[in-house]
């Protein structure tokens, strides 16, 4: 029952550990917002499992405190800016019209909102609910870049009328398409020219700020990319040992070595190994004999929950191709290397790393490079591929 630690996907930690120069920088770029001053959005970028999703809830919370309207938006294979933005900008609108009596100018914003909506293929349905006329001009020409400035500038100008601002927070950015990256820099872009109160916090895959540059080349100088990935050693340590003091249970240093070695400093593992530790200890005090018990529970824990799931629906060519470039270890590989560590049977190498690479498996740091998109993968298709049934 007392058990703090939190393995999952965007589970809040019971400690935040080693984020608070990147809480710091974002306070400032919201406080910055709130005054009309420049100031760049952050895209937090990392590896699965380094805590970015846990991290723009947080920057969430920050804005909240300081009076911004927050929209989290989760983007997924197959949906749309422009549904989505209609969705979070006419909430955000509504908050705007609870902090203060709803005036003539947020009218008007849920009516550039409904302008917004009408190029969908079903015309503006999103909406019906609000029995306004569609504001026509700013933001309904079809032209999605055109029409997201066009409604962040309204949702902004709004926003700086009521003396607050807005925090637009995108996860998984990675998996939006061109178009839709274009238009959103082209859209903050005008937000920045305006100096408007809208913020943009953004999370995804390494690959990221290479997809944001090939949107806008000008996109590298809106953005600064913290890079979210493994705690370091006093890190790792404060994020296991403070949730255990405050319920009265301390660790022993051996059994903290065996985890941070374990984890590999990544948020996730460390929750995982030491849930895992905690239930395995009988006493107050955590030891290396409670961590080597937990240890064979953990992993299993980590195959089902967090690798297996990667790894199913797979067809065979992209299975081989993976086991192709684990069998090179762990970092990144040269694609040449790993077509020559496939075996003869493996039909379409290319086809099949492009597609790795659309389910977000895989990223290429270069033209010619490959790397797991998941810490550890490595060991765990080797593990399976010598245990079929992990
Ligand atoms: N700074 C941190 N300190 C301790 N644990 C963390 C931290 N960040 C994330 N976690 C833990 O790691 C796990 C994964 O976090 P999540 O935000 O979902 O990762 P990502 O979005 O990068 O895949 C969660 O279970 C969370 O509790
Ligand atoms: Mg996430």
């Amino acid at each position: 029952v007392r058990n703090p630690y939190a393995p999952g996907a965007g589970t809040r930690p019971p400690v935040l550990a080693g984020r608070d120069q990147e809480l710091a920088a974002f306070e400032v770029v919201l406080r910055r917002a709130l005054q009309g001053r420049a100031r760049k959005s952050a895209i937090c970028v990392g590896l699965r499992g380094t805590g970015k999703t846990v991290l723009l809830a947080e920057f969430g919370r920050m804005a909240s405190s300081l009076g911004f309207a927050v929209q989290q938006i989760e983007l997924a294979d197959g949906t749309h800016l422009r549904r989505n933005l209609a969705v979070v900008a006419r909430s955000a609108a509504l908050d705007l019209s609870a902090t203060r009596r709803a005036g003539d100018r947020v009218r008007r914003v849920l009516g550039v909102v409904k302008g917004f909506t009408l190029p969908l293929p079903d015309g503006g349905s999103l909406s019906v609910d609000l029995d306004l006329d569609p504001v026509r001009g700013p933001a309904d020409s079809g032209d999605l870049a055109h029409d997201v400035a066009g409604l962040l500038r309204e949702l902004g100008e709004a926003a700086a009328e009521h003396g607050t601002g807005i925090l637009l927070a995108f996860d998984e950015l990675h998996v939006a398409d061109r178009t839709d990256l274009a238009a959103l820099i082209t859209g903050m872009h005008r937000v920045h020219q305006l100096d408007l109160p809208i913020v943009l916090a953004g999370a995804g895959l390494p690959s990221l700020p290479g997809l944001l540059g090939e949107a806008r080349t000008y996109a590298e100088r809106m953005f600064t990319f913290p890079d979210i990935g493994p705690l370091d050693r006093e890190e790792a340590t404060e994020a296991l040992v403070a949730p255990a003091r405050a319920e009265g249970v301390s660790w022993t240093n051996p059994a903290l070595t065996r985890v941070r070695s374990l984890a590999h400093g990544y948020p996730y593992f460390l929750q995982e190994f030491a849930k895992h530790a905690w239930d395995a200890a009988e006493h107050d005090v955590i030891t290396k004999a409670d961590v080597d018990r937990a240890e064979m529970a953990a992993t299993a824990e980590l195959d089902r929950s967090f690798f297996r799931v990667r790894m199913d629906r797979l067809d065979d060519d992209r299975r081989a191709y993976l086991r192709a470039m684990a069998a090179l270890g762990p970092g990144t590989h040269h694609v040449a290397d790993v077509a020559a560590a496939l075996d003869a049977t493996a039909a379409d190498p290319t086809g099949a790393r492009a597609a790795l690479v659309r389910r977000g498996l895989v990223w290429m740091p270069r033209e010619d490079e490959v790397a797991f998109t998941v810490p550890l993968f490595d060991d765990y298709v080797r593990r399976s591929s010598q245990h079929p049934d992990l």
